[in-house]
C-alpha cells in the first residue's frame, strides 16, 4: 500500500496491511455509497439532517463554479456598489446595470440565495451579509476579477495535473515564476500583478500586524515587498522603525514612488534586485517574507532562506506570512485553492507548518513558531531566529 507524502515521494507502509482505521473507513464508504442506505438515511428522522447536509455539501462542490460566476457577474456589474446606500428596486437596478429586467431579477434572486443580496421591504433588494462584507474589502473584488484567468487555466484540470497544458494565463500574469532573469522584467510586465498584490495587501497587513509587533525592532527589511503597501501599513504602527524594501527593480521603483507619496522617504528605501541571485541588503534586525515562499519551488526557497539568514544578525528575526497547508478548518484554502492556483501558475506550492519548520531548520533558523492566527484563512504568521 502506498500514498503520497508532502514532498511528493510515495510513502510505503511496511506491513502492507490495512489498519483498523482504514478498515473502518472502508466500511463507512461502502455504507455511504449504498443507494438503499442513502434512501434510508434521507427518510429516517435521526439521520435526515446529516443526509441533507451531506447532499448539500456535495451539491455545492458540483455547483461551486456556477456560484463563482454569479459572484463575478455581481462584481462586474457593480451590484454591491449599487446596493450600498439604500435598497433598490429591480427596475432601477436593471437600468443601472444595463440588463433586461427579467435577467436582473434572475441575477438578484441568485445573489439572494448566496447571501450576496437580501430581499428588503417594498420588493426592493439590499446587500446580503456576504455582499456587505465584500463591499468593505476591495481586495476581494480584485481577486474575483483576477480569477477569470484561473478559471480559464483550470478548463482541463486533468491535463493540468498531467503537465500537458501549455503555460496558461496565470503563468504569463506572474512572469517571474520560473524565469531565469526576473530582474529584467519591465515596468509593464510587473504592473498588473503588483497592482493586484497592492489591492489585496491591506487585509494581509492587518493580520500580520495583529499577530506580531514590529515596534521592538530598529529596521525591517521586506523581501519581495511589492509596491510597499505592507511596509507603509507597518510604518503607521511603528513610527520609529526604518524600512527597507527589496524586490525586482521595476517593482522597487513603484515602491519608491509610494514611499515618496506617503511622506516616508526619510525612513523608507526601496532596492532592486533578484533574491535568487543578488545579496540582500544588510542592517535590518527583522526580515519579512509576506506571500513569497509559496510562490517558489523548494530549491529556490532554500536559496532565498539562505540569503535571508546571511542578511540577519544573530539576534535577528524572520517573519514569514502566507497561507499554510493542513491548517485545521481552512484545509481547502491552501490544499485545494492555492495548490491548484500555483500548479496553474507553474511554480511553488503551499506547505504545511512542519514542512516549513524543516526548511527553516535546514537553512539555519531555529525556534520556528506559529503565532496564533486571527484569520488563518488569509495568512498564518511564523517567526524564526537565526
Ligand atoms: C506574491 S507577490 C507578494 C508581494 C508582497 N509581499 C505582498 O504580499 O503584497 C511576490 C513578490 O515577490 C517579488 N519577486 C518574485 N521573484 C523575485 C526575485 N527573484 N527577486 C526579488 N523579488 C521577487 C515579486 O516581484 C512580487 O512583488
Amino acid at each position: 500500500m502506498s500514498s503520497a507524502s508532502e514532498s511528493g515521494a510515495p510513502v510505503v507502509h511496511r506491513s502492507g496491511r490495512l489498519s483498523w482505521h482504514d478498515r473502518l473507513l472502508d466500511v463507512r464508504d461502502t455504507i455511504l455509497a449504498n443507494p438503499g442506505f442513502q434512501r434510508f438515511a434521507a427518510a429516517f428522522p435521526l439521520t435526515r439532517p446529516i443526509a441533507r447536509r451531506r447532499a448539500n455539501d456535495l451539491f455545492d462542490l458540483c455547483a461551486g463554479f456556477v456560484y463563482s460566476q454569479i459572484l463575478l457577474s455581481c462584481v462586474r456589474l457593480r451590484l454591491f456598489d449599487h446596493l450600498a446606500d439604500e435598497p433598490q428596486s429591480a427596475a432601477l437596478l436593471s437600468s443601472r446595470m444595463s440588463l433586461p429586467l427579467e435577467e436582473t431579477v434572475l441575477l438578484l434572486d441568485a445573489a439572494v440565495s448566496l447571501r450576496l443580496a437580501q430581499r428588503r421591504s417594498g420588493g426592493r433588494y439590499g446587500l446580503g451579509s456576504l455582499g456587505a462584507a465584500l463591499r468593505g474589502n476591495p481586495g476581494v473584488a480584485a481577486m474575483i476579477e483576477h480569477h477569470a484567468m484561473l478559471y480559464a487555466d483550470l478548463k482541463d484540470p486533468v491535463a493540468l495535473l498531467r503537465g500537458q497544458n501549455d503555460p496558461g494565463q496565470l503563468a504569463q500574469y506572474w512572469p517571474y515564476a520560473g524565469r531565469e532573469k526576473p530582474s529584467d522584467l519591465s515596468s509593464a510586465a510587473i504592473a498588473p500583478y503588483t497592482a493586484l498584490m497592492s489591492a489585496s495587501q491591506p487585509m494581509i497587513a492587518q493580520q500580520v500586524i495583529a499577530a506580531y509587533s514590529f515596534q521592538k525592532h530598529r529596521c525591517l527589511l521586506d523581501v519581495g515587498g511589492g509596491d510597499g503597501a505592507f511596509l507603509t501599513a507597518v510604518a503607521a504602527h511603528a513610527p520609529k522603525l526604518r524600512l527597507v524594501l527589496f524586490d525586482l527593480p521595476a517593482v522597487a521603483d513603484k515602491a519608491s514612488e509610494r514611499f515618496r507619496a506617503n511622506g516616508l522617504s526619510s525612513r523608507a528605501v526601496a532596492m532592486g534586485g533578484s533574491f535568487l541571485t543578488d545579496r540582500l541588503p544588510e542592517g535590518a534586525d527583522v526580515v519579512s517574507l509576506v506571500r513569497i515562499v509559496h510562490d517558489h519551488d523548494d530549491a529556490n526557497v532554500m536559496t532565498l532562506l539562505a540569503k535571508v539568514r546571511a542578511a540577519l544578525p544573530q539576534d535577528g528575526t524572520l517573519v514569514l506570512a502566507e497561507p499554510i497547508s493542513g491548517e485545521r478548518g481552512t484545509e481547502p484554502i491552501a490544499d485545494a485553492y492555492f495548490a491548484f492556483y500555483l500548479l496553474a501558475m507553474g511554480s511553488g506550492r503551499p506547505r504545511s507548518f512542519p514542512r516549513l519548520q524543516q526548511m527553516l531548520a535546514d537553512a539555519g533558523f531555529s525556534d520556528a513558531i506559529r503565532l496564533p492566527p486571527r484569520m488563518p484563512l488569509l495568512t498564518t504568521v511564523i517567526i524564526a531566529r537565526p
